[in-house]
């Protein structure tokens, strides 16, 4: 099965508005290198995702939202709607990223609500999940992360399962340097994929599960390789256009 790989940057709270659109036109120079053969995209801040999109012009990277709400409207002050992410030019919406669950209460039911708005408003979401030390240290990993997983599968239909992204972020390696192994990310990428193929028989072949934590240039081929890694979540090293374009080239 020959699943495009898919690297997206998260650039969390990182960059003005005047250094995303640097980095975007220095980005799509460079990289008809990769012969489209690796599927590219950023999550700038919110209030730089124009600017992002003017920037790339017609070069081939996807803009991504890093979080939207719910609900499409109502009383809701300081946030915005999928369709708000989606008249800006938008193709993707990371959604439950470790840092909205831990930092900001976002619950699985939340999660799955976000999941499933994203696809009614024709955004790809890239659903994020993870265990934290404890969870590892105390052999629960995999019971979190495929528990995080069904909430949002459940509500989907085999055509959206096959376009939906998977981002397993374990939390102990998230900004800490400490990455899972290969063949430990490999073997909960393969759960999650087995997981899914109890109620999606085919359409679970075509999920794309990308590994995220502390990918960095020196790791990617090495993660890359594995037969369930179908791409990453970068979040520091994708704040340098070299440094990028290393895991970008390792696919
Ligand atoms: P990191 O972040 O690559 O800096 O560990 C990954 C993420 O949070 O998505």
């Amino acid at each position: 099965m020959a699943r495009t790989p898919i690297i997206f940057g998260n650039w969390k709270l990182n960059k003005s508005s005047i250094e995303t659109a640097e980095f975007m036109s220095n980005l799509a120079k460079v990289l008809p290198k990769l012969e489209n053969k690796v599927e590219v995209g950023l999550a700038p801040v919110m209030t730089c995702l124009t600017h992002a999109i003017s920037a790339k012009n017609d070069a081939p990277i996807q803009v991504a939202a890093q979080d939207m709400h719910w609900l499409e409207h109502g009383a809701f002050t300081g946030t915005v709607s999928a369709q708000h992410i989606k008249e800006l030019g938008c193709t993707h919406v990371l959604i439950g990223h470790s840092e909205r669950r831990q930092l900001f209460g976002e619950t699985d039911g939340r999660v799955s609500d976000k999941v499933r708005l994203a696809f009614d408003t024709g955004l790809t979401p890239i659903a994020c999940v993870g265990e934290n030390l404890t969870q590892r240290e105390s052999g629960q990993a995999e019971d979190i992360v495929l528990r995080q997983v069904d909430a949002f599968v459940q509500r989907l239909t085999a055509d959206e399962v096959k376009e939906l992204v998977i981002a397993y972020e374990p939390i102990w390696a998230i900004g800490t340097g400490q990455t899972a192994t290969p063949e430990d990310a490999n073997q909960m990428h393969r759960a999650i994929r087995e997981s899914i193929r109890v109620k999606f028989e085919d359409a679970a072949d075509d999920v794309r599960i990308q590994y995220g934590g502390s990918v960095k240039p020196a790791n990617a081929k090495a993660l890359l390789a594995q037969a369930h890694i179908d791409g990453a979540l970068v979040g520091g090293a994708s704040l340098k256009v070299e440094d990028f374009m290393g895991i970008l080239s390792a696919c």
